[in-house]
């Protein structure tokens, strides 16, 4: 299936039609890692609606044996002829534990393994987002995302731990009953059928509504969520401007087309659940004037009509539960369709999906051969050769012929105007984005594809993006204990001793900090790092650098959010402090560029001019018509 995932626009896509079959494979892989157990739940489930069922009959023929009037009461020999009130009773109550035993442990069985089989699709839905290309962060707003990962998620978790184990446990009980009927008397099977026949028509008369109205309310529901994330985030500038009732009013109007959706689904399934009680209806009395018919005639006795109007209660209630839970698990559907978009959508270029996935999605797995070492080379040459670079197909360069060579311990400051490519050179450089010509080195080596023939020219993406420490414009803080700050996590970066973090942070100048804090590393960091000071902040954005390996060094400056003299501060003694790696700095304040081995003039994607700070700076201001210093 080719993910629609790249061509979302501004607007939820809307699935139409009937579930794609990649759908069901996810759901029927997440299911078969316990073959045995799945086979074990349907025994359990047969066994347990068999004893319910067989109180219905053992009632039926025990009124019969108690009956006077001989004449009605005589129906087809059957196991219980010879049977005394003492072996009812007896059957009644081992049928009565056998049913509540089975069933039991079928429902817990299965709701279990349903949750399990979720699990799987969530973690395995998680290991491709995780690896989704900047593109797709890009064009899905991050309410659209959290919808997937909220509503979907606890959508499936209810369909695959609840609804499938009752809809299984309804669809045994109703085969049983039937089978149960016709033995009991063939007589009465016609209408049985017919019954059954009649429901599965008009289920399926009205499925599509149904499934297109259940999954257009799901996709109308993520532009308000996305709508009220975005509102959120911007808050305070909404204040600012007082435009609080404008994104109410966008909300009000997004909602209510969701619940007009949610109103027309609801409808169109009270339509049919007013024609399955119609159904149902019809055949009790069908089922209670052929029974009385019957009797008179002597071709059934009155406990059999006893035992088939019993069935035909139950059945009738069951028809209705099983086509009303069928509808519900639509929305189960719904869900692991939009799941399973992600499972199939392309992943980063270049890049390789953990060896955790299990499931086959035709994406490429990671696998230790590939992971290639530059420790030969502790501090490689960066180059760049004739480079473009555009974000889509029909959009304009970004980076047009970009040529550079970045020598080992060098510091380079990129300037330009807002929009002239430089935080899209980082981009590029960090592998976020494929680039359409030229070629990037480090080591001599190249980012390359995955499964590329010539390994020894050629890193994966995992090894290429080792080499880089990256300080964005806005660098992450991440809510948790200050030691996971300091390594962000990650797998190779466990192994840092404390001691090693406590001299970093000593280095960067936050031992006094430190000390204060009672918990130590263990100090919790709240997300963004709200219970720190702006400096602090930048400070332990430099000692994460510090701790990792990385040769080369990208700082991207703030442009907001910091008094210029902090900024400048902070670019300054992080180039202090990791002055021994390659840095490439994209400065606003001119001023942070003095020490810089070279400076590179960016205008309009290109090279505009490259040399000493001295000789380019005063060339780049009198342009830019500015003052040195000036934030530009
Ligand atoms: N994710 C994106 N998708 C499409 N176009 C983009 C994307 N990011 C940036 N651009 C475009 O690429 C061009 C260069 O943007 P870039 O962010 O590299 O500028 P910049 O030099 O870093 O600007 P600033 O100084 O304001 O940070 C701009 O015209 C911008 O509109
Ligand atoms: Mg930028």
């Amino acid at each position: 299936m080719n993910s629609k995932i790249a061509e979302y626009g501004d607007k939820e896509i809307e699935f139409q039609g009937k579930y794609h079959r990649s759908v069901f494979r996810l759901i029927i892989w997440s299911w078969m890692r316990w073959p045995m157990r799945s086979i074990g739940i349907i025994l359990l489930s047969i066994l347990g609606r068999l004893a319910f069922i067989g109180n219905t009959v053992i009632v039926g023929y025990w009124a019969d044996s108690l009956c006077d009037n001989k004449v009605y009461c005589q129906g087809v020999p059957n196991f219980a002829s010879s049977w005394d009130n003492n072996d009812y009773i007896l059957a009644l109550l081992i049928f009565t534990a056998l049913s509540f035993l089975f069933t039991g442990f079928f429902q817990s069985l299965m709701s279990v393994t349903g949750l399990k089989a979720c699990e799987k699709i969530i973690n395995e839905t998680m290991y491709r987002v995780s690896r989704a290309p900047a593109a797709f962060f890009d064009k899905n707003p991050v309410g659209r995302v959290f919808s997937r990962f909220s509503t979907d998620f606890s959508q499936l978790t209810t369909s695959m731990g609840l609804h499938l184990s009752n809809i299984t446990g309804n669809f045994v009980e109703m085969l049983l009953m039937l089978i149960f009927a016709g033995l009991t008397s063939l007589w009465f099977l016609p209408l049985f059928l017919t019954a059954g026949i009649l429901s599965a028509v008009t289920y399926n008369m009205n499925k599509m509504s149904i499934r297109n109205e259940r999954r257009n309310t799901v996709s109308e529901q993520a532009p308000s969520i996305s709508h009220f994330a975005a509102t959120v985030q911007g808050a305070n500038s909404i204040r600012s401007y007082q435009k609080e009732e404008k994104f109410l009013d966008k909300f009000g109007e997004l909602i209510q087309k969701y619940f007009l959706k949610k109103c027309t689904a609801e409808l169109y399934f009270q339509f049919y659940s007013y024609q399955l009680n119609l159904i149902t209806a019809l055949w009790i009395f069908g089922c209670g004037v052929l029974g009385v018919y019957l009797i008179e005639q002597h071709l059934v006795s009155l406990g059999e009509v006893g035992i088939i109007l019993g069935f035909v209660s139950m059945i009738s209630s069951l028809f209705q539960r099983f086509f009303t839970l069928i509808s519900s698990l639509e929305n189960g559907l719904a869900s692991a369709e939009r799941l399973n978009d992600y499972v199939r959508m392309p992943i980063e270029p270049n890049s390789l999906l953990t060896p955790k996935s299990e499931f086959d999605s035709g994406h490429q797995k990671e696998q230790e051969s590939l992971q290639m070492s530059l420790s030969d080379q502790p501090f490689p040459l960066l180059t760049i050769k004739h480079l473009d670079f555009s974000y889509g197909e029909d959009l304009p360069l970004a980076l047009k012929d970009i040529n550079l060579e970045a020598k080992p311990g060098e510091s380079i400051g990129i300037i330009g105007r807002t929009g002239s490519g430089k935080s899209s050179l980082f981009k590029v450089l960090l592998g976020y984005y494929g680039f359409q010509k030229g070629l990037v080195t480090i080591g001599g080596k190249q980012l390359g594809l995955c499964g590329q023939e010539k390994p020894d020219n050629y890193l994966g993406l995992k090894e290429w993006r080792s080499q880089f420490s990256y300080i964005s414009q806005s660098p992450p803080i991440f809510r948790g204990p200050l030691r996971e700050n300091l390594t962000i996590r990650s797998q190779e970066d466990r192994k840092v001793a404390d001691k090693k973090m406590l001299q970093t942070l000593e280095k960067v100048g936050l031992e006094k900090w430190f000390q204060g804090l009672p918990q130590g590393l263990d100090t919790p960091i709240e997300e963004g790092g709200t219970n720190l000071s702006v400096g602090q902040k930048q400070l332990l954005v430099i000692a994460r650098c510090l701790l990792r390996k990385a040769p080369i060094l990208l700082i991207d400056e703030a442009t907001s959010s910091v008094d210029p003299y902090s900024e400048e501060k902070f670019v300054k003694t992080a180039n202090q402090l990791l002055k021994h790696k390659t840095r490439l700095v994209i400065a606003h304040r001119l001023s942070t560029l003095t020490d810089c081995d070279r400076v590179l003039w960016l205008d309009g994607g290109s090279i505009r001019m490259e040399g000493r700070p001295e000789e380019v700076i005063p060339v780049f201001t009198a342009h830019a018509g500015t003052l040195e210093n000036k934030l530009i």
